[in-house]
């Protein structure tokens, strides 16, 4: 996990690619550099592809079982949501909440304040009856706060399966810093990708990583052509190719980008041209998307003092929507 050092957005990025590209023999660029302009609109372009089943999945599960996750509350509540983004699966549980009470306050924390108010925009426009308090926030580094409208519980939603961006670790330190701001009968919703079983191979997984169309290799060299477009690094994007590799001892797809030749890249810094070596088939370690099983999500739900209510599974069980309580 990053942690945030009080330097310019273009200083970050040069910290990131030196740090990751010099100091450990496996290369590694953090997923977040992923997330400019571009690469949130090929991200965008990923969760409407036919091999990307998460988005369509999760938007499924919330849509049939908006009324069965909210009824579980006996009292008035108010939704936050950690990356909530543009909150485009959000208003279908906003919608139904309003049927069950007639305001409802809305708190989407978020890195990008153009999504924020974007989300706002749209979510006041479209379901009369929700007021929208943004927080422009990173949840895993800078502080944040939940609001209780006086005797209102809170659901707090983590949905499109960020959690698995994280190691274990830095999942249950995000989930016990959400847990902080809660207290008795308030609730989460936990959106997971779920590891391969019986009816979901380790093909299904790979190709949703790895699209015909080519937008995930897109997605995955934008990191490449970020750090030419931000530092005036000289990476020849077709000198790399996209990897997607099921890890199955921790149970994770990973991302790489393959050096296809032996070759040196440059990135400038204030003193000097830094040079980086590449061998024939070296990779960079770019994202790990941790996929879950029934036990890791129930073990990670209990290292941050939650335990389940009800899980939503789609019939081949690729994707679950789990509901839990605070312990
Ligand atoms: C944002 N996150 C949940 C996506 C995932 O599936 O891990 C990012 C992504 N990487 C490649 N495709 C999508």
């Amino acid at each position: 996990m990053t942690t945030a050092t009080p330097v310019s957005p273009t200083e970050a990025v040069l910290h990131e690619a030196l740090t990751g590209l010099t100091s450990a023999p496996q290369k590694t660029l953090p997923p977040w550099l992923f997330y400019d302009q571009f690469g949130s609109q090929l991200f965008e372009q990923i969760t409407a592809l036919p091999e990307y089943y998460l988005t369509r999945t999760e938007r499924a599960l919330l849509t049939a079982h908006a009324d069965n996750i909210l009824l579980e509350f006996v009292s008035p509540l108010t939704i936050a949501e950690l990356g909530a983004g543009t909150a485009a699966k959000t208003g279908i549980l906003l919608h139904a909440a309003t049927r069950f009470q007639t305001e409802v306050l809305y708190q989407p924390i978020d890195v990008s304040p153009s999504a924020l108010d974007e989300a706002a925009a749209n979510l006041t426009a479209a379901i009369p009856g929700v007021l929208v308090l943004p927080q422009v926030a990173n949840y895993v580094t800078d502080p944040y706060t939940l609001e209780r409208p006086e005797g209102q519980r809170i659901l707090a939603l983590y949905i499109g399966s960020s959690i698995g961006n994280f190691s274990p670790a830095e999942a249950t330190s995000i989930l016990l810093r959400l847990r902080s701001h809660l207290g008795p009968g308030d609730a989460l919703l936990l959106g997971t990708d779920l590891a391969p079983g019986p009816q979901k191979s380790v093909a299904t997984l790979l190709s949703a990583y790895n699209d015909a169309a080519g937008i995930t290799a897109a997605f995955n060299k934008n990191i490449l052509a970020r750090l030419n477009r931000d530092l005036g690094a000289d990476f020849n994007l077709d000198a790399f190719a996209h990897r997607a590799r099921w890890n199955a001892d921790h149970s994770r797809i990973e991302m790489h980008l393959e050096s296809l030749i032996p070759q040196t890249v440059h990135i400038p810094t204030d003193h000097q041209l830094q040079r980086i070596q590449f061998a024939q088939g070296e990779t960079i370690h770019t994202e790990n998307s941790y996929k879950f099983t029934e036990h890791a999500l129930d073990a990670l739900l209990a290292s941050a003092n939650f335990t389940p209510i009800r899980t939503f599974h789609d019939p081949d069980r690729s994707f679950a929507v789990t509901l839990a309580r605070t312990l």
